[in-house]
């Protein structure tokens, strides 16, 4: 073969390469519509917002720029308390809304008429932010999950929302799965319960319409460790997922699980540092027998990484 047609191959792999990354890059979650949004499927997008992966809105996917779920139990503006507690997610001015509130029709037949006729989510405007509920309703005898702009309907404010549920009930889902992503769980764990026997332990597989607008979905396609789908399900402890996320061995003696302890930054929660080489040598010491307990874990910071990646272990995979 000449030379000339190596050339031609690789601009033809050039051009596709090229144009495959611009699909990529321009194009993350507009369209992605199948069935009906299920509860889970609005949850999801409305908790994640427009995208996750890697897009030209996050080119480093540090999970910047992403909206925020927190559970009321009081209405933030009147003070009534709210019981059960209820979900709302939180997007600050600027924040780009999830593909649902600009791509009405990719929610599906009866969400999409319910969201729009009695949740006002066409009256959103994301230069100044608004604050999404779920709540359930019929349509043609069918019963559906829509979403409410609270902004509009009850006359929730971003910032108002965030105060009247404080830090205690604040939970970072949106950044906490993007740190699944770019640490590479999903190359151990999936989020995709298998065949019958599978279901059995890790729960219920998903439906269809519980991915409407998600990107990407991370469903992980190897398994080397337990399904995760419904893993808050089983566990829904905050203090095993800590001491298991800095070293999985703590809680699960023989685990090939890598320690997450970057995760938790410099300090701790009351900013003292935190010093590996001294935990290391006190959890060497208990390993070999020569003390009865293992270090304590460090607290995690209110904005480290591994709080909103246990937010959103603890919060979403039910
Ligand atoms: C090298 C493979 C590997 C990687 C990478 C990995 N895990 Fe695991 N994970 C395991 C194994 C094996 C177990 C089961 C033993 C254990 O609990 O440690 C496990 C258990 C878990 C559990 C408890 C599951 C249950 O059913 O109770 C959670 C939650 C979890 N991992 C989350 C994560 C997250 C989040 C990440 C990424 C930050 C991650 N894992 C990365 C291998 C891995």
């Amino acid at each position: 073969m000449g030379f000339q047609q190596y050339k031609f191959g690789a601009a033809g792999i050039g051009l596709m390469f090229g144009f495959s990354m611009c699909i990529t890059l321009l194009f993350p979650a507009n369209d992605f519509r199948s069935g009906i949004s299920t509860w889970v499927g609005l949850d999801k997008q409305l908790s994640l917002g427009r995208v996750i992966g890697f897009s030209y809105e996050d080119p480093f996917v540090t999970g910047a720029g992403k909206p925020i779920v927190v559970i009321l139990d009081k209405d933030p503006k009147t003070g009534a308390i709210i019981d059960p507690p209820q979900r709302a997610y939180v997007y600050n001015p600027g924040i780009k809304f999830a593909p649902g509130i600009n791509h009405q029709e990719m929610l599906g037949a009866g969400v999409e008429d319910l969201s729009k006729s009695i949740g006002k989510i066409d009256q959103s405007d994301m230069a100044s932010g608004a604050v999404f509920t779920l709540e359930k309703g019929e349509f043609n005898g069918d019963e559906v999950d829509y979403i409410v702009n609270a902004s509009v309907v009850r006359g929730w404010t971003p910032a108002g929302t965030l105060k009247a549920a404080g830090d205690e009930n604040t939970r970072y889902v949106a950044k906490g799965k993007t740190i699944f992503v770019t640490e590479g769980c999903w190359w151990c764990h999936t989020l995709l319960p298998e065949q019958t026997q599978d279901w059995q332990f890790f729960g219920a597989p998903p439906y269809l319409g519980d991915f409407n607008g998600e990107m990407p979905t991370a469903f992980g396609s190897d398994r080397k460790a337990p399904d995760l789908l419904h893993v808050a399900s089983r566990n829904s402890s905050r203090e095993w997922m800590t001491m298991h996320f800095f070293n999985p061995r703590l809680v699960q003696p023989n685990s090939i699980m890598p320690r997450y302890d970057y995760l938790w930054g410099k300090t701790d929660a009351k900013g003292n540092t935190i010093d590996m080489n001294k935990w290391r040598a006190e959890y060497n010491a208990y390993v070999h027998g020569e003390s009865i307990y293992p270090p304590e874990v460090p607290e995690p910071r209110r904005d480290s990484e591994v709080r909103t990646l246990i937010d959103w272990v603890l919060t979403s995979l039910r």
